[in-house]
């Protein structure tokens, strides 16, 4: 870089954002301060585009009415950080440039002061260029320059005021709880913490604030919430960090309406936060009807859902004994060809099931079931309609799950794949919905054993209490998922007051009473202190914003985030520590890198 000289900001102060200025100032005096985003160097006059957070304003130096500022605007290249005094001009009708808010005014530059140059950034902070991601995150504090990342932070810091303000309006506490703890339930992998003062011992970073927030309600707050960092190590994806933000609450005393009634004005507020239409109610589905309608337990329902048909062929050769039979609509796909029916019936293959594609020879050979099936089902002319039935072999307790399951993918495959056809994958449409009544229990294939669906601090449906060891297949819980265009946005549940009750949870998970000492022994003692009726839930505030700001990957909404690797590209952590340092905390490598 060429020497410039640079100059003291001293007591300058701005006097206005380069968002905010109109033709109601023009004639005005402003200091204004910010980064060159553009430069055009007409010859006697140069225009720069100043930007700040706010916006942008066209700057205007003019070698004819000031050279000395005209002379430094020369040496300006763009992200050097400047502060400019001068007049508000008005644009005449044929300059005014309606692609930026203060697009009918510019200011004529009287000084500048330079108050840092830059580097040449490794790619240029516009929206539609096509930067790889590894050299976006390596450059991340260039990155969140740009105009689409700036959107979505914004967009973050709103969405958690109107977070605290919903809350605090509700009688909502905001307490924090630790992040140097012990263990919690979530079931996913503990980042975990050396302690130096105790060689040999480890802290583990929450996985969720569950046990302090239950504490918290047995200490009498009765209304907690918290916007609260949580960290597992699990296999990340496009909705999934190794740290992550819940807004998480609970409260004494609720039945799950009442934490319903909590969480639809929440999502009220932050919907208008977001500049997106809120939604008067949130629908309601038990999870046995989401099953049976989406084959998921976060269903889409911005596409239809798929129907049990086997009722109408009971007695024909399509008899798939106590399986479902399963008929997929997807609304306006038109014809398909060969190839791309092949890739359907291989895709369904690969999980298990055997696609009937074609319909004309099922209208042929079952023409009054077909006709019954349109007829549920509602096929329009250019709907895409497929049956699906297992082939696989049967599997676990439930194995009607199971195919509904690979119906489910088979269902969101197609819509898709064809969306560009049917388009109702439209990002800005939002679908929420309550699936309510989870399983107590989820069937672990591998182990061979039911573990807990939700955590096992979770209260079992007063009616299926009886179910709890008889019948944990079919044992529900006080639990609740929010849904959000298909993706899971948060889950809770009403939790077990009773100590006597945690016991039985803990015997059906196969826990013994020592196991559930050795790790939540402080929160069992508890509930035997005055514990009240309780629950709760945790939205992820990445997923929220991820989705409210037309995204598909929380790492856009997120300022540092971390790749699939857990890797923070710019920080370069993790990364190794001195010997000194490990053998403080009394660890040795086995394999050192
Ligand atoms: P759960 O484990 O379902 O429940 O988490 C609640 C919500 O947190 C978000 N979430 C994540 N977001 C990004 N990256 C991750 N790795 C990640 N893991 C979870 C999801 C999820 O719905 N303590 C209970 C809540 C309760 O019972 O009150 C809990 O943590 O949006």
């Amino acid at each position: 870089m060429d020497e410039v000289k640079l100059d003291f900001l001293g007591d300058l102060r701005r006097t206005h954002s380069c968002g905010h200025l109109r033709t109601v100032d023009v004639g005005n005096k402003a200091i204004l301060m910010g980064w060159v985003h553009r430069r055009r160097d007409l010859g006697g006059v140069i225009f720069i585009h100043l930007r700040d957070r706010a916006g942008i304003t066209q700057l205007v130096f003019d070698e004819s009415k000031n050279a000395e500022s005209h002379r430094r605007a020369q040496e300006l290249s763009t992200e050097f950080v400047i502060a400019v005094e001068g007049v508000v001009n008005k644009r005449s009708p044929e300059t005014v440039n309606p692609a930026i808010e203060t697009g009918e005014v510019e200011v004529a530059v009287d000084r500048i002061w330079i108050l840092n140059e830059s580097r040449t950034p490794p790619f240029p902070l516009e929206d539609n260029v096509d930067v790889k991601e590894d050299v976006r995150l390596k450059y991340r504090y260039v990155d969140l320059r740009r105009p689409r990342m700036q959107r979505n932070i914004i967009m973050r810091s709103k969405i958690s005021f109107a977070v605290r303000q919903a809350l605090y309006a509700q009688g909502f506490l905001e307490i924090e709880t630790p992040f140097m703890t012990r263990s919690t339930p979530e079931g996913a992998r503990d980042y975990l913490v050396p302690s130096r003062v105790q060689p040999g011992t480890f802290y583990a970073l929450p996985q969720s604030p569950q046990i302090f927030k239950q504490l918290l309600m047995v200490s009498g707050y009765e209304r907690y919430f918290q916007i609260v960092r949580c960290f597992r190590d699990e296999d990340l994806r496009a909705d999934r960090q190794p740290e992550f933000t819940q807004i998480d609450l609970e409260m004494s005393f609720p039945q799950e309406e009442q934490i319903f009634e909590v969480v639809e004005p929440l999502i009220r507020s932050v919907c208008e936060a977001a500049g997106t239409e809120p939604p008067a109610t949130i629908p309601r589905m038990t999870y046995a009807e989401a099953m049976r309608s989406y084959g998921s337990d976060k269903p889409e329902m911005r596409i239809p859902p798929f129907h049990c048909v086997e009722d109408l062929f009971s007695g024909t050769a399509l008899n798939f004994g106590d399986l479902p039979f399963v008929a997929i609509q997807i609304p306006n796909v038109g014809q398909l060809s060969r190839k791309e029916r092949d890739e359907i019936k291989a895709f369904g293959q690969e999980r298990g099931l055997r696609v009937y594609d074609d319909v004309k020879r099922l209208e042929r050979d079952f023409p009054e079931q077909l006709s019954r099936l349109r007829e549920r089902v509602g096929v329009a002319e250019d709907d895409l309609l497929l049956l699906a039935a297992w082939a696989g072999e049967k599997k676990g307790p439930l194995p009607e799950y199971t195919v509904l399951q690979a119906c489910s993918q088979l269902r969101l495959h197609l819509a898709q794949k064809y969306n560009e056809r049917h388009k109702l994958l439209d990002p800005g449409v939002f679908k929420f919905l309550w699936v309510i009544e989870f399983p107590m229990f989820e069937w672990d294939e591998e182990d061979q054993r039911w573990n807990a669906a939700h955590h096992p601090f979770t209260s079992v449906l007063d009616q299926d209490l009886d179910k709890l060891t008889t019948d944990p297949a079919h044992c529900r819980a006080k639990s609740y998922d929010l849904v959000l265009n298909g993706i899971e946005l948060g889950s809770g549940s009403v939790r077990i007051h009773r100590r006597d009750v945690q016991t039985q949870v803990f015997a059906a998970l196969g826990f013994s009473e020592e196991e559930a000492k050795r790790r939540f022994g402080f929160l069992l003692e508890a509930l035997e202190y005055g514990a009240p009726p309780h629950g709760g839930i945790a939205l992820g505030l990445d997923r929220l914003v991820m989705i409210l700001a037309g995204e598909s990957s929380i790492r856009e909404v997120i300022p540092f985030p971390k790749t699939a690797k857990a890797t923070d590209l710019m920080s370069e952590a993790p990364s190794t520590v001195p010997e000194r340092q490990l053998r403080e905390l009394g660890i040795r490598l086995i394999n050192p890198q």
